[in-house]
């Protein structure tokens, strides 16, 4: 019999294609010669290494500065004198709690070396969204690895018949804090699973869980169910043995390191609707994936966030667009699950879930590589197009600065409005509408009006 195939061949030069050869502490691209750098065992497979290194180091700057903000918003909350015993002991927990967090947080992502202000294009064309933070997604962690069975028991029995048997190379994208990656390990001992996320929090926490190691990880619910329950200290592990385990890589999906037609099962846990490439195109760019005959199973809402309303697919759209490209849908339905039923908060959201097994189309189409940005803002030579949103943010704004720039601790809104009006010549009816706009905009965006 020939030998199980590495996991290292399957993967590849995520800027080149070329095969990757170990290092010492890398995977060395034959071709191109990148070196992508491996941290607690764990490959840094982003196509531009130094700029998906740049985004998490800004992030993680960013996660350090709002948990300072937060502890000097705790200390000031401790300090009033008009709180109840027990609101003070919650206050003074969190505290405590947040800052444990934060250590344990920084602990986790040590072995990455992030260091503030790492070089990297300012609009990088291989651009993490904003809205992947270092802990965007980190409620999965405790779902996945301290919660208990009850919830992953019934996404897997809703799983387990979509994904079948027999499948001995299997891709899980965005998998997170790995415990689905880690279920199908389990249940294919044979099998090669390999994970690929962004998140090299998640990854580390689902690396760790899924080699038998425990993580403390402090859980700081939102919304408690008490005050006992605002700061629960977790201890992240796995629920059993297991003879097989998931490969854990970090990388995009969008610039994937991996030969076309490499996998013979794909599956995408609540994924499709959190990326920004509406689902007609994704689904052909991820039938690349798949070998002929090879399988797609997706499942999770369908929360399409998306600005265009054509792209905010019902669960039958979804259907007739995979048939339309080829596709050929095995099954598909909803069901109810609950979702991130924390043992420790108030909130218990039921979600209904969409999720489908589908065949690769017989042919693959073609799919223009995938770039957040437009190119007139990552190539700085191409004009800047005359979208008419721009005429309408300016008119919108026009008086923003001025009238920030008189915020000086003494200024009133009459003030500003004799201002303005006097420096535009406008009516001071039209000045005070806008100044007022300004502040409640203000208010309800970035002050304490919208929380
Ligand atoms: C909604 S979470 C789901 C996590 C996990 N599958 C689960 O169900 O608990 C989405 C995951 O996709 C990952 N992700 C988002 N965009 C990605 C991309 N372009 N490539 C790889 N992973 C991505 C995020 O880091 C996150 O772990």
């Amino acid at each position: 019999m020939p030998a199980p195939p590495d996991w290292l061949d399957l993967v590849r030069c995520p800027a080149c294609g070329a095969e990757l050869a170990a290092g010492d502490a890398s995977l060395d691209c034959v071709a191109c010669g990148v070196a992508h750098p491996v941290h607690a065992g764990l490959p840094w497979l982003y196509r531009d290494v130094a700029g998906s290194r740049a985004q998490w180091a800004a992030k993680l700057q960013r996660f350090r500065t709002e948990l300072l903000a937060d502890l000097d918003e705790l200390d000031a909350a401790v300090a009033r004198d008009d709180l109840v015993d027990s609101t003070r002991e919650r206050l003074a927990r969190q505290r405590a709690g947040t800052e444990r967090f934060g250590e344990q947080v920084m602990a986790l992502l040590a072995p990455f070396a992030f260091e503030h202000g790492e070089a990297g294009a300012v609009l990088p064309t291989d651009r993490i969204p904003s809205a992947q933070h270092v802990t965007s997604y980190l409620e999965t962690a405790y779902r996945d690895w301290a919660w208990g069975e009850a919830e992953i028991d019934e996404t897997m029995a809703l799983a387990t018949p979509l994904v079948g048997e027999g499948a001995e190379r299997i891709l899980v994208l965005g998998g997170g804090a790995g415990r689905f990656a880690w279920e199908l390990a389990r249940r294919a001992p044979d099998a090669i699973v390999v994970q690929l996320d962004l998140n090299p929090l998640l990854t580390r926490i689902g690396a760790l869980a899924s080699a038998g190691e425990s993580t403390a990880l402090t859980e700081l619910p939102r919304f408690p169910l008490s005050v006992e329950d605002a700061v629960v200290d977790h201890t992240l592990e796995r629920p059993s043995e297991t003879a097989n385990a998931p490969v854990f890589l970090l990388g995009d999906a969008f610039a994937p390191p991996f030969a076309d037609e490499t996998f013979d099962l794909l599956v995408t846990p609540w994924f499709v609707d959190i990326v920004p490439e509406a689902f007609p195109s994704l689904a052909t760019r991820l039938a690349r994936r798949l070998a002929p005959g090879g399988r797609w199973v997706g499942f999770g809402p369908l929360s399409f966030e998306r600005q265009d309303p054509a792209d905010r697919l019902t669960p039958e759209e979804v259907v007739d667009v995979l048939d339309a490209s080829g596709w050929e849908v095995l099954q598909a339905g909803t069901e109810t699950v609950r979702y991130l039923h924390s043992p420790h908060a108030m909130p218990r959201r039921n979600e209904e879930i969409f999720a489908f097994e589908a065949r690769r189309p017989a042919v693959l189409g073609d799919v223009a590589p995938f770039a957040f940005y437009p190119t007139w803002m990552t190539d700085p030579r191409q004009p800047i197009p005359a979208d008419p949103r721009f005429e309408s943010l300016r008119a919108e704004r026009i008086f923003d600065v001025e009238i920030l720039k008189c915020i000086d601790g003494r200024t009133t809104i009459e003030d500003l409005v004799v201002i303005l009006a006097s420096q535009y010549g406008l009516a001071e009816d039209r000045c005070r509408a806008t100044v007022e706009r300004f502040f409640a905009r203000w208010f309800e965006d970035e002050g304490s009006g919208g929380r």
